[in-house]
């Protein structure tokens, strides 16, 4: 961890190289990556539409060459398009068809017409499109660098709203489902008003406003329906662990659009799976900025006697990140691990750790009651 966040230019040419080739091949042994999950999707067809798809390779020489800091690094970009995207490209789409785009893990529809949505299949647009993709996942940080997919477009019916630059709004659903137990866990409105409002531009929100009940009108329709879909085709479904699966809804029918490890994955809170919410739990919120500063430490102890578990917040709530210090700052693997060494009360406690990327600890949550053994 340490070696990840020294400064490269304290690092010999030698440890540089063998850290970019590490990082490369996290980027390859990714499980979001949308090579990962979508070849082990059997049968879905029964019960989802799924976009006919192409998933393209990038060789590990060109990663560096999409951050456009090497001399004649567009020219090699815009070169693998024309070689091997665009002859295949060609057969799958007509002239003047529209495609979807997007990384392994990210498709940029923040920035939708400039990223994921492509009006035009010729080798300028798609290297412009695939230039911004891989700067914007630099950028946020989500990998899935190393592979383009592109899709066949989901055209929205007349009269769709759109916000985001393009990207058409409409009703979509998060599930979470465990694969290991093959059950349901839940499901969230992916546009949840409170989760999406104060993150949207400002001049998408009068049109996120008013397309919002009728888009939670077609979720609390279409939920049931999709749970017994999902629960139908889970042993289609050749993956491990807890997934988020995203479905998208229009004019009756649902798309199967995305996957992702569910603690990767926005909405997910192990709190909302329904045999974990009689748990009660005590907040506490008196977390100094400073970390040397220790003296909260024998007060929260005192609690801790009396309580079965401990949940501890950081960052800003967006993203939650389960049980694992995968994910957060130093700082916060310190706090957590000078909290663990500090009061020999906390050996028997389970602990869970919910995050957000480089957030900084914010809540401590004391669990009072049992905790499912499930909940680590
Ligand atoms: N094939 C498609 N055609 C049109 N729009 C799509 C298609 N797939 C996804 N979308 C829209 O684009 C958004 C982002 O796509 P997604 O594959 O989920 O990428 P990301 O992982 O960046 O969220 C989705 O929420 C959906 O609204
Ligand atoms: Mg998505």
């Amino acid at each position: 961890m340490f070696d990840q966040i020294r400064l490269h230019a304290e690092m010999s040419d030698e440890e540089l190289a063998n850290s970019h080739k590490r990082w490369l091949k996290e980027l390859h042994e990714n499980k979001n990556n949308f090579s990962y999950w979508y070849p082990r999707l059997n049968n879905l067809h029964k019960w989802f539409k799924i976009p006919s798809t192409g998933i393209f390779h990038v060789p590990d020489a060109l990663y560096d060459d999409f951050f456009l800091e090497k001399p004649g690094a567009f020219e090699r970009v815009e070169s693998w398009v024309e070689k091997e995207m665009i002859p295949l490209l060609k057969r799958q789409f007509h002239d003047g068809s529209t495609a979807f785009l997007k990384n392994g893990c990210y498709s940029g529809k923040f920035d939708f017409n400039d990223c994921c949505k492509v009006c035009s299949i010729d080798t300028k647009t798609l290297t412009e499109h695939i230039l911004r993709i891989e700067q914007d996942a630099l950028a946020f940080d989500t990998m899935g660098d190393l592979e383009f997919i592109v899709r066949e477009y989901i055209n929205p019916v007349e009269g769709t709203p759109e916000i985001y630059n393009g990207m058409p709004l409409r009703c979509e659903l998060r599930a979470f489902v465990d694969f290991d137990s093959k059950e349901y866990l839940y499901d969230v409105f992916y546009w949840d008003k409170d989760y999406c409002y104060d993150h949207l531009p400002e001049e998408d929100r009068e049109t996120f406003l008013a397309a919002y009940d009728e888009l939670y009108n077609e979720y609390l329709h279409i939920r049931d329906y999709v749970r017994n879909c999902v629960l139908d085709c889970i042993y289609d479904i050749d993956i491990e662990g807890r997934w988020s699966i995203d479905i998208l809804y229009q004019n009756g029918e649902l798309y199967f659009i995305d996957a992702a490890v569910a603690n990767r994955s926005a909405y997910w809170d192990p709190y909302k799976i329904p045999k974990y919410q009689d748990v009660n739990y005590r907040q506490h919120s008196v977390i100094p900025d400073n970390y040397d500063d220790l003296k909260f430490l024998p007060e929260i102890a005192k609690e801790i006697e009396n309580c079965s578990g401990i949940r501890v917040f950081v960052g800003d709530f967006r993203l939650t990140d389960e049980n694992c210090h995968d994910g957060l700052g130093v700082e916060d693997e310190l706090f957590i691990d000078t909290m663990l060494k500090v009061s020999g009360k906390f050996k028997d406690v389970p602990m869970i750790v919910t995050s957000v990327g480089k957030g900084t600890v914010s809540k401590i949550r004391l669990i009072d009651g049992m905790l499912s053994p499930n909940v680590e």
